[in-house]
């Protein structure tokens, strides 16, 4: 008699025959040498951190289509990072689960689209001709200690802040026909790829709460609170208003201070803070960080 599969098993299995059914390799799948289309926007116009300041008024049509181009790629940036942090998340799966599953095959799944996205995040930058804008070294060191220490719900909540508030933003630019068509391509093969990540993570994350010990709750609210903080802090990097000769230090406090910026930010949490919330993942301690990512609006 073979042994019933689980639910963890039927997810995972699921996901392997998506994956293989639905996959892209940006190498092919992406025209890199076809032009950028003179005119169109890198990102939408209202989702610029400092639409609506009195420092976006005093741009140029093409300087506010510049910031976009360098805002867009900001976050393509930070996305590289995140799936770094990801990566490095995936294979501690990988190495303490038993291969035979499917649910370690589907995190190597994983991994390998991971690896792919970064690619093309870097050869998008490359693309664009603009500096590829990595969070601050003593954020990147405090990613390295998050994927060392971070477990279950924590592991997996960090894995959806990476994920989620990067996907809202995408899903609203693919069918954007104001947009650039690389952007736009970009976009849709993360998004295809990135809605199995997250199906993976929320299954994964719902399954270890059952696990999670009240006394144990307050850690994991705090360190997905921090993670929430610095995650949309290092979004929009400061250097990018300098491509515009804007102060970085001003533009950024404008841009925090931005109501529109936070309304952006309040968007790219709303799926991913009622799950969360739902889990009992947000909540004291940590509700001041939460509050202060402006996720929560
Ligand atoms: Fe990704
Ligand atoms: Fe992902």
């Amino acid at each position: 008699m073979t042994a019933p599969i689980s639910d963890q098993e039927r997810v995972a299995d699921r996901l392997l025959r998506s994956t293989a059914a639905k996959g892209y390799d940006p190498d092919i799948d992406i025209d890199w040498s076809a032009p950028l289309e003179p005119g169109l926007a890198y990102g939408l116009r209202n989702r610029c951190s400092l639409y609506g300041t009195a420092l976006y008024d005093q741009l140029t049509p093409e300087q506010r289509i510049e910031l976009g181009k360098h805002e867009v790629v900001s976050v393509a940036s930070t996305g590289i990072w995140l799936e770094a942090v990801l990566m490095r998340l995936l294979t501690r799966v990988a190495y303490n689960g038993n291969p035979m599953t499917r649910h370690v095959q589907y995190a190597l799944a994983e991994l390998g689209e991971e690896t792919r996205h970064t690619i093309m995040f870097a050869r998008m930058i490359e693309r664009l001709g603009t500096p590829c804008y990595l969070p601050p070294r003593l954020i990147r060191f405090l990613g390295r200690i998050l994927t060392t220490i971070a477990t279950g719900p924590s592991l997996w909540g960090a894995i959806l802040i990476g994920e989620e508030i990067i996907d809202r933003l995408q899903r609203e630019i693919v069918d954007d026909e104001s947009i650039q068509p690389l952007i736009r391509m970009i976009s849709r093969i993360h998004i295809v790829e990135e809605a199995r990540h997250v199906g993976f993570a929320r299954a994964e994350l719902t399954r270890c709460m059952v696990r999670t010990p009240r006394w144990a709750l307050a850690y994991h609210r705090l360190a997905l609170a921090r993670t929430a903080f610095i995650v949309t802090r290092v979004l929009i990097n400061p250097q990018v208003y300098k491509a515009v000769g804007l102060d970085p230090r001003q533009a950024r406090r404008a841009a925090l201070a931005n109501p529109y910026y936070r309304e952006t930010l309040r968007f790219g949490g709303e799926k991913l803070v009622p799950f969360l919330s739902q889990a009992g993942l947000i909540g004291r301690p940590g509700r001041y960080l939460w509050r202060q990512s402006f996720l929560l609006g």
